[in-house]
């Protein structure tokens, strides 16, 4: 279950619901005419807790306050937002994150927000709100599903209420509520698909998924089986599927904007429901995370998703290679070398390597669409974390305004990313002699050469590959993301297709 986001007309001093939350600067204790009315209601109490020294609106600090039947609501709860001169929206996210996981914890089921949450020179009311909206629903996701236990101990916010003060801003906050809706469940979604253990989410049962987002969202789906992908000569993509017993398959998902719109964007992302590296087999520790390998494919879903449900003017393809990646019988070998769907052939070195194989058969695919331009997301290489850490995933590509592009949309969404470079010299690495190349190079450079192994599968269209394996699954929680399934890149690609036109 999900928070409910809703608008209404009204005073906030007036309104009954469970807490008020109100943001704060550290160093800027002027009050907005929201929260003047509430303190004035209060004879003065939120002026009380500042003067006391309690709380000072550092960054990340909370306190609660209680308003003894003064008002309505029982309860205000003042977020720190830290100093006004390093305010920016991530900050604004966080605040929403830290606020609303604290409510939640405690029990708090309903809570309200005023339209005008602080006044922030350079910034606007209504990305004030996405982003407090944002943070705070992101930050209290949590993955329930599988729990059958003590289900009613899970706690959860039902409703978040802004309450403006004037019919005419209840409009615009409506239009952020709905898209706000809109991508922190698509992020939802992408975190829930990554969440899922292997067993739970095969190539089939994600098909499945896809198939009723579909549906639901009047979407083109087509499933590429094994025995289709054989007769398109998909080799690459069915060596890394031949170890497991689960059948493979290519998920696309197509949003038709209208043909006046142009030619689409594809979206690729690697779905690997599991990836114990094949007969290159992976140590066992840790190897439960591997479930993960398919974050990139669930990013791809949470997308295509939401740009059908916002209507956006942009006609987008999402493709999802989908398959195990097992040790087995019939698996593929070290030394094996492939016949990719392009025709090139690929030594394949180790199988655990196996991302950028079925990456490249869709990417061969993808032209089929004469796209506009292609991304592809891949928890690709251990390397990218070891390179950049969790924060930050790495891009790359041929196009400097198609990368110019994804650094903006980052820029805005707080998803980080830093480009590395693809260097026609790193393709020494990838150079095979028996092969036109091989799956991996030596150790140096790894996301690098696996982006250089890419490449060689985008024939004159504009591309760019994200990098994903860092900050797709965290190990500790942040504000407003949980630890684990992150959804890293939803928000990133919507943003950027979101600003496309
Ligand atoms: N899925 C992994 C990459 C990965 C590792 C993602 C750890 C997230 C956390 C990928 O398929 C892989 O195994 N890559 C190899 C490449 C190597 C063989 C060139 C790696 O990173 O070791
Ligand atoms: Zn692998
Ligand atoms: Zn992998």
């Amino acid at each position: 279950m999900s928070i409910k986001f809703n608008s209404k007309v009204g005073n906030i001093v007036a309104e009954k619901t469970e807490v008020i939350i109100f943001p704060f600067f550290e160093d800027h204790h002027e009050f907005t005419s929201e929260m003047g009315a509430i303190d004035k209601a209060t004879s003065g109490l939120i002026r009380h807790v500042l003067n006391s020294g309690d709380f000072k609106g550092e960054f990340n600090t909370l306190s609660m306050v209680y308003t003894q039947g003064k008002i309505p609501t029982p309860r205000i709860l003042l977020v720190g937002l830290g100093k006004k001169d390093r305010f920016n929206l991530e900050i604004m996210r966080e605040a929403g994150g830290k606020g609303l996981k604290y409510l939640r914890d405690i029990g708090i089921k309903r809570i309200a927000i005023p339209g005008e949450l602080i006044e922030a020179n350079g910034f606007k009311k209504e990305d004030l709100i996405e982003a407090f909206l944002t943070g705070g629903s992101l930050g209290i996701y949590q993955f329930k599903d599988l729990i059958t236990t003590e289900k009613d101990k899970i706690k959860n916010i039902n409703e978040c209420v802004v309450v403006v003060k004037r019919k005419e801003e209840a409009k615009t906050i409506k239009n952020i509520i709905t898209f706000t809706t809109i991508i922190t469940q698509a992020v939802y979604l992408a975190r829930d698909l990554v969440s899922l253990p292997a067993n739970k989410k095969t190539p089939t049962i994600l098909a499945n998924r896809a198939q009723a987002i579909a549906k639901r969202n009047r979407l083109r789906c087509k499933i590429i089986n094994e025995l289709q992908a054989r007769k398109l000569g998909m080799g690459a993509f069915l060596s890394v599927a031949q170890g497991s017993q689960e059948p493979a398959k290519i998920i696309i998902l197509e949003y038709n904007a209208g043909s006046s719109y142009g030619p689409p964007l594809v979206i690729i992302g690697k779905g690997i429901t599991f990836d114990s590296g094949g007969i290159s087999l992976k140590s066992p520790e840790k190897m439960e995370k591997m479930k993960n390998d398919m974050a990139g494919g669930a990013v791809v879903m949470g997308v295509v998703q939401a740009v059908a449900q916002m209507k956006l003017p942009v006609n987008l393809v999402g493709i999802i290679p989908a398959t195990e990646n097992l040790p087995g019988g019939r698996a593929y070998k070290p030394g094996d070398v492939l016949t990719s769907l392009s025709g090139q052939t690929i030594e394949v070195v180790s199988t655990d390597a196996e991302g950028r194989l079925i990456l490249a058969d869709a990417l061969t695919y993808a032209h089929r669409f004469k796209p506009r331009a292609i991304l592809d997301l891949a928890t690709l290489t251990g390397a990218c974390i070891i390179a950049l850490g969790d924060h930050v995933a790495g891009i790359m590509g041929n196009d400097d305004s198609l990368i110019e592009r994804v650094k903006v949309a980052s820029e805005k969404t707080g998803e980080k990313v830093w480009q590395l470079p693809l260097w026609e010299e790193y393709f020494e690495y990838l150079k095979s002699d028996i092969a036109d190349f091989k799956n991996v190079g030596e150790r140096a450079a790894g996301p690098i050469t696996g982006g250089m192994f890419l490449s060689k599968f985008v024939k004159g269209i504009p591309w760019v590959h994200i990098d994903i394996a860092g900050p797709t699954w965290l190990e500790k929680e942040r504000p407003y993301i949980p630890k684990g399934a992150s959804g890293f890149g939803v928000r990133l690609l919507l943003q950027l297709l979101r600003d496309w036109n």
